[in-house]
């Protein structure tokens, strides 16, 4: 991956709503860079990280059944998704599932080579969501967004830590985690233990920024009126 390919990419995908950082899409599109298949992305909104991850030139199935829900649904979503692919000139790179992740991955039966997670944020749909990663070759790698920022994916972060047998904890930009298909050793499952004051951190954060309480959230390093990701 050239930086210049990645400048490329971002300048079109920080032109689409989403919670996705710069530092973050670097991380995604590097991966997506490194992979040799299909990448996998489990919820994809109006296309911000699918962008990144297109534009690293590799295939990617975009899973998202675009729900009319309060936060992420209306009804042309879909519609926006795809027009928003079109500006980046990713649109034959992407195959659209409108779907659930667990309808797609009832009907899957290929290799992954790198999976996106972030669809519903709730424990069990974010278990659910990575049971893909069965279909991912030993050591290849897995990212999970809003691993450390929102009470559902971190509580599944948990159960991955106490019992996840192929899921080492690699590191993490922001609250975008980054595992390896692997055996995790003591050590990995500590580390990712290890994240939890930074969840406590960012969920103290949101409820400073809802209490209106920005100026005592900059005391902690939050310099931004939005959630911290
Ligand atoms: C946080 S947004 C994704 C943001 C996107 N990755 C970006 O970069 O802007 C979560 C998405 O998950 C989708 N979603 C909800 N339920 C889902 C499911 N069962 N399977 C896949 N995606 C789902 C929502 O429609 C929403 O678009």
């Amino acid at each position: 991956m050239t930086a210049q390919a990645f400048a490329d990419a971002w300048e079109h995908a920080r032109t689409i709503d989403g919670w996705l950082t710069e530092d973050q899409a670097r991380v995604l599109h590097a991966e997506a860079s490194a992979a040799e298949g299909t990448v996998v992305e489990i919820g994809s909104h109006l296309g911000r990280s699918t962008v990144v991850l297109a534009s690293a030139g590799t295939h990617v199935v975009a899973i998202d059944p675009f729900p009319d829900s309060w936060r992420y649904g209306r009804s042309d979503t879909a519609d926006r998704f795809r027009t928003n692919l079109a500006r980046a000139g990713v649109t034959d790179s992407v195959t659209l599932l409108q779907i659930s992740s667990h309808e797609a991955l009832a009907g899957w039966g290929g290799r992954v080579a790198l999976l996106y997670v972030d669809g519903k944020h709730d424990v069990v749909s974010c278990l659910r969501d990575l049971r893909w990663t069965r279909w991912l070759p030993s050591g290849a790698r897995f990212l999970v967004h809003d691993a450390f920022s929102s009470v559902g994916v971190t509580l599944a972060m948990l159960v991955i830590a106490f019992t996840a047998r192929h899921s080492r904890y690699i590191g993490r930009t922001g609250s975008l985690a980054l595992f390896e298909n692997e055996a995790p050793g003591l050590g990995d499952r500590a580390r990712l233990l290890a994240q939890l004051p930074w969840f406590v951190r960012n969920l103290t954060i949101k409820v400073l920024l809802r209490s209106r309480l920005t100026l005592v959230a900059r005391l902690l390093g939050h310099d931004d009126t939005a959630d911290p990701y």
